[in-house]
C-alpha cells in the first residue's frame, strides 16, 4: 500500500470527493506494511517509528500545511447549521468571524518542523482529520437518532456509551456542561467533523433555530458558561469528551487498513472500540 491508498480510503470510510484543507500526505511513500497510527504523532513519534521499523506513520490532528489551510475545514459548520435549519447566511456569517483568526493564528506556525523531519529520515508521513472526524460524527449521530423522543439528555448519554466502547474505556466522562440530565432531550444536532467545535456562536444560533440539544466533542469553559448564562434553564450541552470522540471516527479506519492486510499499531490516545 502507499501514502495515496492510505488517504483514499480515509475519504471513501467518510464519503468526502477530495482532501480536506487540514489532512494532507506530508511525504508520500510506497510499499507500507507496518503502520503507526495516533492522534498526536510529530517529530519525537517520527524518530521512534523509524527506530522501530515502521513503514509509515498516520497522525490524526493537523500538522505541517494542514495547519495552514486548518481553518477552511471550519465552513463545514456552515453545511451541518443549515442542514439542521439555521439560515446559511447567518451560518456563514458565524463561521467566518470564527475561521479568520484562525487563519491568522495557524499562519504563524513552523508548519515544516515535522514534515522536514518525515523527509530527512524517509519516514512516510500523513496526517487525517477531518475524514476520520466525519465518521466519527455519523456514528454517533446515528445513536443520537435512535434515541426516542420523549428520552432525557441522561437517556442520550446512557445510549452513547452503551453503544461506543471508546467512551466506556475512556478516563473522560460524557457530561451536560449546559442543561441537566433528567431534561427532556428533544431534538439533538451532533457537531463535529467541521475542524473543531463551534464554540459559543454556533451553539447558540442552534439552540436559536430549533435545536434542544448540541453535542460537542470538547467545549471551553469560558463558552459553556456563557451558553449555561443564556439558556441553561432551557437547552442541553452534551459534551462526549475529546479523545474518546477522536477513537470513535478513528477506530473504523484501523479496522479497515487490517481487513487490507496491514499491520497497524495505535498509540497516543486512540482508545480502543
Ligand atoms: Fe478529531
Ligand atoms: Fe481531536
Amino acid at each position: 500500500m502507499n501514502t495515496e491508498q492510505l488517504m483514499q480510503i480515509a475519504l471513501d470510510l467518510a464519503g468526502l470527493h477530495e482532501v480536506p484543507g487540514d489532512s494532507a500526505i506530508h511525504h508520500a511513500g510506497t510499499e507500507i506494511e507496518r503502520v503507526l497510527i495516533g492522534i498526536d504523532l510529530r517529530s519525537p513519534e517520527i524518530a521512534l517509528a523509524k527506530a522501530a521499523g515502521y513503514d509509515a506513520v498516520v497522525a490524526h490532528h493537523p500538522v505541517g500545511v494542514s495547519t495552514l489551510n486548518f481553518h477552511a475545514v471550519l465552513g463545514r459548520h456552515v453545511d451541518q447549521m443549515a442542514a439542521a435549519g439555521v439560515p446559511r447566511d447567518l451560518a456563514r456569517s458565524i463561521v467566518a468571524k470564527v475561521a479568520e483568526p484562525r487563519r491568522v493564528l495557524d499562519s504563524m506556525s513552523n508548519y515544516d518542523h515535522d514534515p522536514s523531519i518525515a523527509r530527512l529520515l524517509d519516514m512516510p508521513y500523513l496526517n487525517v482529520h477531518t475524514p476520520l472526524d466525519e465518521v466519527g460524527r455519523r456514528r454517533m449521530a446515528t445513536v443520537a437518532g435512535e434515541v426516542g423522543g420523549d428520552a432525557t439528555v441522561g437517556d442520550l448519554i446512557t445510549a452513547f456509551y452503551d453503544a461506543f466502547g471508546e467512551f466506556r474505556h475512556a478516563a473522560t466522562r460524557i457530561e451536560a456542561l449546559v442543561g441537566a440530565l433528567d431534561r427532556p432531550l428533544g431534538r439533538v444536532v451532533v457537531s463535529h467533523g467541521a475542524g473543531t467545535n463551534g464554540g459559543y456562536a454556533v451553539a447558540k444560533a442552534y439552540f436559536d433555530h430549533g435545536v434542544d440539544a448540541v453535542v460537542y466533542i470538547h467545549c471551553r469553559p469560558d463558552d459553556a458558561e456563557r451558553l449555561r448564562a443564556e439558556y441553561g434553564t432551557t437547552k442541553t450541552l452534551v459534551v462526549t469528551g475529546h479523545i474518546a470522540s477522536d477513537s470513535i471516527g478513528i477506530n473504523p479506519y484501523i479496522e479497515r487498513l487490517r481487513s487490507e492486510g496491514l499491520e497497524v499499531v495505535p498509540v497516543s490516545g486512540i482508545l480502543a472500540p
